[in-house]
């Protein structure tokens, strides 16, 4: 070998150990997946939101991540308005989404069900995640994929019961079987990332109301238990939230449970319990998880009153 071919070699070799083949940590030989969370965007034409959007969606690809997982609650108050009036919001929402590089992967939240409950008098939807499931070109609500040594699962976590809190957090029956047909096929081994609008997990009422406050069933997925006992025999290592729109982390055994923040903040009024508008990088290698929340430099220009 000349002098010249060994540098070369002695090069590439270093380059390879920084890169590593797509999706594997070379020095440890476990997958590896690097990807952006972001959640409640709740996308609407006024206030120059479109601009935050557009400017949140510049941030994204600047971390040039492998994927970005969406958490709900892409558009604002679906769920009480009739489908002609939101159209705008939906478009408002895509105009993003086509904004950022890296494939998207997004869950349903409670304000992207449409016309389940409509205050103008128009007749409720009869489904009213038709439109989520059309604007997003999906089969289904709920769904799963593999990417990088990773098993990704959405969960579509939102009922309508109606009564003053209008819907409540829960993996109905008919998902939770698909849940546990979907499972069958993951190898036990599999590190498995759940991705959820209602948390399963949160500290925020103890931490904003007190220590013996108990989250609303608006607020939080009644079922859980029983829900994440189906995981019992896999290697479920992180549970991805939105809804409250708090930056959060939460690690009990070996699960690490993120509420994403709000890419809307306090819904277009700034902060929200210092939470800022924002998004979250999670870094994967094997079964460990890093959480780096961040703004993306919006000032929020929503009127007081309104
Ligand atoms: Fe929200």
């Amino acid at each position: 070998m000349t002098n010249f071919s060994k540098i070369l070699a002695m090069l590439l070799l270093a380059c390879s150990l920084v890169v590593g083949s797509a999706g594997q940590d070379v020095a440890t030989n476990e997958p590896s997946l690097r990807f952006v969370f972001m959640t409640d965007l709740h996308a609407r034409t006024e206030w120059e939101t479109p601009a935050a959007l557009a400017r949140a969606a510049a941030a994204i690809n600047e971390e040039g991540p492998d994927l970005v997982v969406v958490g709900g609650d892409l558009i604002t108050d679906g769920f009480q308005s009739s489908a002609a009036s939101v159209e705008p919001r939906w478009d408002a929402y895509l105009a993003m989404q086509k904004l950022i590089a890296a494939p998207v992967w997004a869950a349903i939240g409670n304000h992207d069900l449409v016309a389940a409950i409509p205050e103008d008098g128009t007749a409720p939807a009869a489904d009213p995640r038709g439109i989520f499931r059309a604007k997003l070109d999906v089969e289904e609500t709920y769904r799963s994929f593999d990417t990088n040594g990773y098993h990704f699962i959405l969960l579509d976590s939102i009922r309508v019961i109606g009564g003053n809190l209008k819907y409540e957090g829960r993996i109905v029956p008919e998902q939770l079987e698909w849940l546990k047909t979907d499972l069958r096929k993951v190898d036990t081994n599999t590190p498995i990332v759940l991705v959820t609008h209602m948390p399963f997990l949160t500290t925020f009422f103890q931490e904003t109301e007190g220590g013996l406050a108990n989250a609303p069933k608006n607020r939080i997925i009644v079922n859980g238990p029983e829900t994440l006992r189906l995981f019992r025999n896999h290697n479920l290592i992180l549970v991805l939230q939105g809804h409250t729109h708090i930056n959060e982390l939460i690690r009990t055994r070996d699960i690490t449970y993120i509420t994403g923040g709000a890419v809307c903040g306090k819904w277009w009024r700034g902060d929200w319990f210092g939470t800022q508008e924002g998004f979250g990088v999670v870094t994967l290698r094997g079964n460990k998880v890093e959480w780096d929340y961040q703004g993306y430099g919006w000032t929020a220009r929503r009127p007081e009153g309104e």
